[in-house]
């Protein structure tokens, strides 16, 4: 049975342990309710190290008061049988209080990256996420720390919080992991309504037909970005919170691509708002 840990020390002594017989540690930070997108992430962190170390905690801080914290899907038994399957070796499952005193008075604020795309309609959230991540870098110490490219902003957003920082740790981004009809796996997709789950099917559509026109030589952004809208814009149950062409570095608008770019959506659904993303790298512009 794979091991959970349900407070900061045991964690500590157990990575402590490891480290101490010479082993690497990779840590997957996960809200729970894991899907084949984390166990890609585990299934990696497993490959490149020799124990991995999943933290499965529902961060409040990245939430709004009008967003999902309270109904965000939890399911600890399922997560606990997918892990073991993917090869981690323990969970950290705090509870709130175990990681926030009531009385903390110490945050990581972002200056940049984090008003862009979603920081826009979501703007303590990536407040949220970097406090609660170096919390974790803190607690667990991990030689990598693993993160999916579906989170584009948020991967770019520990990427730089790392340097920032001085964590003496590698952050690997893992690829997107699709359901068959190319919708971007979520633990968000289980809010969706028969209905709903197949008016999601838009998104995909949408920057695939967007993608196909980059690689077809098109480097003007209004042109892309618009002919992405018109197609979300048919989805009757879908209503656009952004569709953005990015600079890949600094997030900021551009109006002809030149050099890696970041091509983002959310879409709300119902409502359930969905993100996906591709990127552009520079050598697939010549
Ligand atoms: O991507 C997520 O699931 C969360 O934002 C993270 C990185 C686990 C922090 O709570």
């Amino acid at each position: 049975m794979i091991k959970i840990c349900k407070t900061i020390s045991s964690v500590r002594n157990q990575v402590m342990e490891w480290k101490r017989q010479g082993l690497t540690v990779g840590l997957v930070p996960t809200m729970g309710f894991l899907h084949e997108g984390h166990q890609s992430l585990i299934i990696r962190a497993a490959a490149e190290n020799d124990r991995v170390v999943v933290s499965d905690f529902v961060n409040p801080t990245q939430f709004a008061p009008n967003e999902d914290f309270a109904s965000y899907p939890r399911d600890l038994k399922h997560d606990a049988t997918l892990c073991e399957a993917a090869g981690a070796h323990l969970i950290f499952h705090p509870e709130v209080e175990e990681m926030y005193d009531q009385d903390r008075t110490t945050a990581v604020h972002m200056t940049q990256l984090n008003n862009e795309l979603c920081g826009k309609s979501r703007p303590i959230h990536f407040d949220g996420v970097c406090t609660v991540v170096s919390k974790l870098f803190n607690i667990v110490q991990p030689h990598r720390g693993y993160f999916g490219e579906k989170d584009a902003q948020q991967l770019m957003i520990i990427r730089r919080m790392v340097r920032d920082l001085n964590f003496p740790i590698e952050v690997v981004g893992c690829p997107i992991i699709r359901e068959e009809d190319g919708l971007a796996k979520s633990s968000r997709n289980t809010y969706l309504s028969a209905e709903e789950r197949v008016a999601a099917r838009v998104l995909h559509r949408a920057l695939t037909y967007g993608e196909e026109l980059v690689r077809n030589g098109e480097r003007r952004v209004p042109v892309i970005t618009n002919s992405i809208r018109t197609i979300l814009e048919e989805e009757p149950l879908a209503s656009i919170d952004y569709v953005e062409l990015v600079d890949a570095n600094s997030l900021q608008k551009m109006d002809c691509i030149t050099g890696a770019a970041l091509c983002a959506i959310a879409v709300i659904i119902g409502k359930t708002r969905l993100i996906d993303n591709f990127f552009i790298a520079p050598e697939e512009l010549q």
